[in-house]
């Protein structure tokens, strides 16, 4: 390990494997529903949610502070709420890690939905979360989570220190796949 980056203390977490709440947590970030505006294929339907419901948390993600260097593992509770918009899923934003070839695990441990994956060449795919169920997100491939219950769906992830997190380029491509509510079924559209 190199002197930029920081040595830390071995450390454990407790994590409550039925609910995820991760007990002692040092890092809390939430999503606003205002910012989902963009993501959304019905525009008008995620203004009138952040209106009509005082723009409620979309999703949250807890954490203990890992350096963001290579040779660690970040590890963090992403917790994503229940609902539909236009009847599409709830989902989070996506992202490609910033360095590419780095690759994430998520372990489902509560709630029901989807990871939805896609490569910079259009390559789509989509893999199903259950409590359990662990996906694997291979390098370059970006990824949003769905929840398509009606409990919040509760991942525990894994992923390279130094992955970093790129928004930017989903915001401009979006993914080739949405999943909506057709008939009480998650379709992929
Ligand atoms: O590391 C991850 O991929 C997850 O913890 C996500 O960051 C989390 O689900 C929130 O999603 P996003 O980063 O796309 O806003
Ligand atoms: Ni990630």
């Amino acid at each position: 390990m190199t002197d930029t980056q920081k040595r830390i203390e071995p450390f454990g977490v407790e994590i409550d494997l039925l609910t995820g709440a991760m007990k002692d947590f040092d890092n809390y970030k939430k999503t606003m529903a205002s910012t989902m505006i963009p993501y959304y294929a019905d525009t008008d339907a995620i203004r009138d949610l952040v209106e009509s419901q005082g723009n409620p948390i979309h999703y949250e993600v807890f954490e203990k502070t890992i350096p963001e260097a290579a040779g660690h593992i970040r590890v963090c509770i992403s917790k994503l709420l229940p609902g539909k918009v236009g009847g599409e899923f709830f989902m989070t934003k996506g992202h490609y890690h910033t360095v590419l070839e780095t690759a994430e695990s998520y372990l489902c441990l509560a709630g029901e939905g989807f990871l939805l994956m896609k490569t910079s060449e259009g390559r789509c795919l989509w893999e199903p979360f259950r409590p359990g169920r662990l996906v694997y997100c291979p390098p370059s491939w970006a990824h949003r989570s769905i929840n398509t219950g009606s409990v919040p769906l509760v991942s525990l992830c894994h992923y390279p220190g130094d992955a970093g997190h790129n928004y930017g380029d989903i915001v401009e491509e979006g993914f080739p796949k949405r999943c909506f509510d057709r008939g009480g079924k998650p379709a992929f559209e």
